[in-house]
């Protein structure tokens, strides 16, 4: 004699049609997650609405926040940030409301190193080979050959952000040898 399923054994419709529901839900996943990369490719990376800018990141990787930072520095301050390309940047504590509207990218232009902010000295002093530079980047003692590299800085709605510096350096009056 056949035996009749139980209702646990078959689906019932309404399972059946959560199952498939499942079933394309995960599919349309997948396959979305394999056309993202191919979708952020052609499009242009995000401003952060600073025109070319990109968010300037503490040592955690958080998006810089313009007034905790100036809570936690002091004016005069240098104080290092991911920057353009992942470079580390120095942003300026100008005052107690305000950073410079500049970065100096941390990267001495002898060979390499990051160089280290002095706040004695009012230098940034490389400790690879001892070049130093003003308070403003600009090289005061080789063997670096040349100032820092800037970086425009804005603040939108208190994120700050970096952008490229293509116009002359302030510091030289020359044009900027990294653009
Ligand atoms: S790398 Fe800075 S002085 Fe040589």
């Amino acid at each position: 004699m056949a035996q009749a399923s139980s209702p646990a054994d078959v689906p019932s419709m309404g399972r059946r049609q959560f199952m498939n529901f499942l079933t394309f839900g995960s599919a349309t996943g997948i396959a979305l997650g394999a056309l993202y990369p191919v979708v952020r490719y052609f499009i242009p990376p995000s401003t952060g609405g600073t025109g070319g800018g990109v968010a300037a990141k503490d040592a955690l990787g958080n998006s810089v926040k313009l007034s905790s930072f100036l809570a936690e520095h002091n004016v005069g301050d240098r104080v290092l940030v991911q920057g353009l390309k992942g470079d580390p940047t120095y942003l300026v504590v100008n005052s107690k409301e305000a950073i410079a509207d500049y970065g100096l990218n941390a990267v001495c232009t002898h060979l390499g190193c990051v160089v280290p902010w002095n706040a004695s000295a009012n230098k940034f002093i490389c400790p690879c080979h001892g070049s130093q530079y003003n308070n403003e980047g600009k090289v005061v003692r080789g063997p670096a050959p040349l100032s820092l590299a800037l970086a425009h800085v804005s603040v939108d709605d208190d994120n700050v952000s970096l952008s490229p510096w293509p116009e002359t350096d302030f510091r030289t009056g020359e044009e900027p040898w990294w653009s």
